[in-house]
């Protein structure tokens, strides 16, 4: 039997050196003689032991990581064909504690599978979502993601099922399903890992999406930074095609859905929904204001559905295994698993699919580890840039919308950044301002001119100009800008900043001023 090699081909893999390690293998196997296939695969998200190399043997998998090209020969020396043991073995990769606690519903090929190949996917469990889809009525598929609570994973956690019904009873010659890939949150890659590790899910969740709402084409919005991630969906699409999953008769039923990758200008704001319609329009990517909504009148003026991709992956494990089934994960009114990404200042920095309640405490100490640095923990951004600091005690908040909420916080697309005890909250506070400003569409006013007085002002605390009526002065415009801008951008840069004043205050008193011009 050829043994199967897997070494991955995601990009946060690559970025550790995964390429050099399958050309390294791929040699070993030629110079000794070796007959083996190698599989480039996406990753299982652990990126503290990228490159992850497993090997596919008569006992099942075993796991050796994170394995360096100079490693190559000792593990060779060492049997790795056949599972040998070296210091690098990690041995069941299932049994690797951060994989073991996970419940893995939306990822559950990612890293196991060939990425672009459609036998291995449906060996895994694809496209038995879709088959039942296509066996229908399109209002039961839109009962089905109703009633199995999930709710969008892009930021806002807008109940999933009821977008599509308004989408479904929408009248037009013509409906669109658009995926929002633009994955510009920091400490966020589960929507590039998903499309780099299993493609089809999304496509499948796609498909699904058209046939529920009668849309018969869809769109991906992938961020140019993302080149890996647009190849594989490319590839994904092609092949999807070719087997009839896509095209004018979906797996041989009646109903049409066919889709496009396409690649986004590079804007923070072109992640909003209504910006990144412009740009698929080829505008400028301006957000519009709202009503109509997108469901209503969204790209070309068309009813138009627009998901994040881990709302559409997560929608074929849904129609497969049944609303109830999804539900019975999760709490309150947060149903269902989310994959969390933990990043920045910390030991085990990856991908944790679980489902919602789990405290950010467990997360942060318990399946991150701590920092990497090893100095305490003194804050947590959760929910991207535009998303509030929370310090250590708010490490009791389950991870869940509305307890967030409840704590002026959000989980936005569940992207977790640790700091250390060397974080300064003020400059924290400042670059959410800068940041506002940059990426600032210029639409409205609170937005784009109170970015920029945002971060002048700021400034003035921290060289001691009027310390206290400054402080109250940034307090008043984050009012402004929270109640006053047009789209999230402006109205949610607020929370970064005054979570960093009203958690951190001693990081906004007066320094010298040197110190804070540095
Ligand atoms: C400034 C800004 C950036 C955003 N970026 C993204 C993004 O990169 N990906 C995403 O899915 N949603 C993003 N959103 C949220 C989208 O506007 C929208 O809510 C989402 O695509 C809806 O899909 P969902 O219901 O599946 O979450 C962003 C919103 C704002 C205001
Ligand atoms: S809040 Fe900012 S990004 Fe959003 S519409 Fe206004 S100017 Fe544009």
């Amino acid at each position: 039997m050829t043994v199967t090699v897997y070494i991955p081909g995601d990009s946060g893999a690559l970025a550790l050196g995964a390429d050099k390690v399958a050309r390294a293998i791929d040699a070993e196997l030629r110079g000794r003689g070796l007959d083996a296939k190698i599989v480039r695969n996406g990753s299982r998200g652990a990126f503290f032991l990228e490159p992850l190399v497993e090997v596919e043997t008569a006992q099942g998998r075993v796991a050796y990581g994170p394995v360096s090209a100079k490693d190559v020969p000792s593990l060779f020396d060492a049997d790795l064909l056949a599972g040998g043991q070296h210091r690098l073995s990690l041995g069941d990769p299932e049994q690797i504690p951060f994989f073991a606690k996970q419940t893995r519903l939306t990822f559950a090929r990612c890293g196991l599978t060939d990425p672009l190949s459609l036998d291995d996917y449906r060996r895994h469990g694809g496209l038995a979502g879709l088959e039942k889809a296509v066996a229908m009525a399109p209002a039961d598929i839109v009962k089905t993601v109703t009633d199995s609570g999930l709710r969008g994973r892009g930021g806002a956690g807008f109940p999933t099922g009821i977008k599509w019904n308004t989408v479904l009873n929408a009248t037009a010659e013509r409906k669109y399903i658009v995926c929002n890939a633009d994955e510009g949150d920091s400490a966020t890659f589960a929507d590039r890992m998903i499309m780099e590790g299993d493609p089809f899910v999304l496509i499948e969740g796609m498909a699904i999406a058209g046939i529920a709402t009668g849309a018969t084409k869809g769109y991906v919005y992938i961020r140019s930074e993302y080149p890996h991630a647009v190849a594989a969906m490319r590839a994904a699409v092609e092949a999807a095609r070719k087997a009839g999953v896509l095209g004018p008769t979906v797996l041989g039923s009646p109903n049409a859905f066919d889709m496009e990758v396409r690649v986004g200008a590079g804007a923070y704001v072109c992640g909003e929904e209504t910006s990144l319609l412009n740009s698929l329009e080829g505008k400028r990517g301006v957000v519009r204001a709202k009503p109509p909504l997108p469901a209503l009148q969204g790209l070309f003026g068309k009813p138009t559905v627009i998901n994040n991709v881990i709302s559409l992956a997560s929608v074929p494990i849904i129609l497969d295994k049944g609303a109830a089934f999804y539900k019975d994960f999760g709490m309150g009114r947060s149903r269902g698993t989310i994959p969390i990404q933990i990043a920045g200042n910390v030991k085990h920095g990856g991908l944790f699919e679980t489902a919602f309640g789990l405290t950010l405490g467990e997360i942060v100490d318990g399946i991150g580890g701590g920092t990497a640095s090893g100095r305490p923990v003194k804050a947590v951004q959760v929910g991207g840039p535009l998303g509030a600091y929370f310090p250590r005690t708010l490490f009791d908040t389950p991870f869940d919308y509305e307890e967030f909420a409840k704590r002026d916080g959000l989980i936005g697309h569940a992207g977790i950044t640790v700091f250390d005890d060397g974080a300064d909250m003020l400059k924290m506070a400042r670059f959410a301002m800068e940041f506002c400003a940059i990426e600032s569409c210029g639409k409205c006013t609170p937005c784009r001119i109170g970015s920029t007085r945002g971060v002048e002002t700021i400034d003035k605390i921290a060289m001691g100009v009027e310390a206290d009526k400054n402080l109250e002065l940034v307090t008043d415009l984050c009012n402004t800008m929270k109640f006053g801008s047009l789209c999230a951008l402006g109205g949610f840069t607020p929370y970064p900043v005054m979570s960093a004043i009203t958690h951190f205050p001693d990081d906004f008193r007066p320094r010298a001023v040197a110190e804070a011009a540095e």
